[in-house]
């Protein structure tokens, strides 16, 4: 089912308000699922919709929360999300980032107790749309294992940067921190298929190829990938002061409980530092120096982070607009809520 970016995001905001969600909330986290959708991040857009719908219905998502803010310094502040919807709280986060960057050069702004906020590149892009620089960091539910280790203990943590170029690209990094998300993994066991033996782990901890036997998934190169997912939970949670590491809470696991992660944006203005002009320019001319190298067999061009997903964005509008699986399409049509799926005892919902 194709749709047009007006009637996705309609249906969505719709469904998310008639679970209990405030008006201005439901339009934010529609508006960002929408942006996942269109480039093509479908795990972080539509799909999600009865998920939140049943925390809300359950009051594991404030539906009116108190959000607010303490600046600490001239380039510091904590913003408290009082459980309630992660995309409005990040969203509100970063439009008080970028306002302290432009007046103070730089600011870091960490988020508390707030519920998950989807595409974090969403955010990033925000900063760069205004001449920033930015990077964003948040927490997820624990499912990746250390080298070495048996148990799961940090989340998929993702990490995203954002750059602005002298003319209309925008750069836009945003990835997961493991090799393969869980959903991938249900999608194998469905299917009947095995896994490359580098995306998860058994109870032993050891490598495996069937889908049946992960007990946890692996971070993306090794050691290095551990690293990164450390360094998200650190920023983000170890400083904001909410639970970190294995303690972080479960996305599908008593809805009725605000899910307290954290997040934080670090936005940077260049003007500050080699000037805008020049960090524009520069930008523009490494975007131009990637595409423009010889590419190797097999592959048509060398692209620059962000780039792939915007030519997706720009397909489907070309092509009659966003692919919806039709089952989603159906639910979002329908007056039902949710249907009790995503309330499990089983930290990976299966
Ligand atoms: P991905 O693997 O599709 O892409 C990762 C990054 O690599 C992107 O910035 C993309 O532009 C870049 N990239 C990929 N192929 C490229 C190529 N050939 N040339 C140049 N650049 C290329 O993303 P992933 O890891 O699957 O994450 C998907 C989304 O999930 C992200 O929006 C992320 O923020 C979100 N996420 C959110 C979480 C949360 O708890 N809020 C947890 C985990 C992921």
């Amino acid at each position: 089912m194709k749709l047009s970016r007006e009637e996705l995001k309609g249906l969505m905001k719709n469904k998310l308000m008639k679970a209990g969600l405030n008006e201005k909330h439901a339009d934010i986290a529609a508006e960002v699922m929408t942006w996942s959708d269109e480039r093509g991040y479908h795990s972080h857009g539509a799909v999600r919709v009865e998920y939140y719908s049943e925390r809300i219905a359950k009051g594991g998502i404030t539906a009116n929360p108190n959000f607010t803010f303490k600046e600490t310094g001239p380039c510091s502040g904590m913003f408290d999300g009082d459980n309630g919807c992660g995309y409005a709280a990040a969203k509100e986060a970063m439009d008080i980032a970028i306002e302290m960057a432009k007046k103070n050069g730089i600011a870091v702004i960490g988020i508390s107790n707030i519920s998950h906020s989807g595409s974090i590149g969403y955010y990033t892009e925000m900063a760069a749309k205004n001449d920033l620089a930015a990077i964003s960091f948040c927490q997820s539910d624990p499912m990746a294992v250390p080298p070495g280790g048996t148990e799961p203990y940090y989340g998929t943590n993702p990490i995203s940067f954002a750059a602005p170029t002298a003319d209309d690209r925008t750069v836009v990094f945003d990835m997961a921190t493991t090799v393969q998300a869980w959903g991938k993994i249900l999608d194998k066991r469905s299917r009947g298929e095995s896994i490359p033996d580098n995306w998860a782990v058994d109870e032993k901890g050891n490598p495996v190829t069937d889908p049946n036997k992960v007990n946890a998934l692996l971070p993306i190169a090794g050691a290095k990938g551990y690293g990164l997912m450390m360094m998200v939970d650190i920023f983000s949670g170890i400083m904001t002061g909410v639970p970190f590491g294995k303690h972080v809470s479960s996305m599908y696991h008593d809805c009725s409980k605000g899910r307290e992660l954290g997040q934080m944006h670090i936005v940077m203005d260049p003007e500050r530092f080699v000037g805008l002009e020049t960090f524009k320019r520069n930008m523009s001319a490494t975007c131009d120096e990637l595409n423009a190298m010889p590419t190797a067999d097999g592959y048509d061009k060398v692209y620059y982070p962000g780039e792939r997903a915007q030519m997706r964005k720009e397909k489907a509008y070309k092509t009659g607009g966003i692919e919806i699986v039709d089952s989603i399409y159906e639910y979002l049509k329908s007056d039902d809520i949710h249907y009790n799926r995503y309330d499990h005892k089983n930290r990976f919902a299966e």
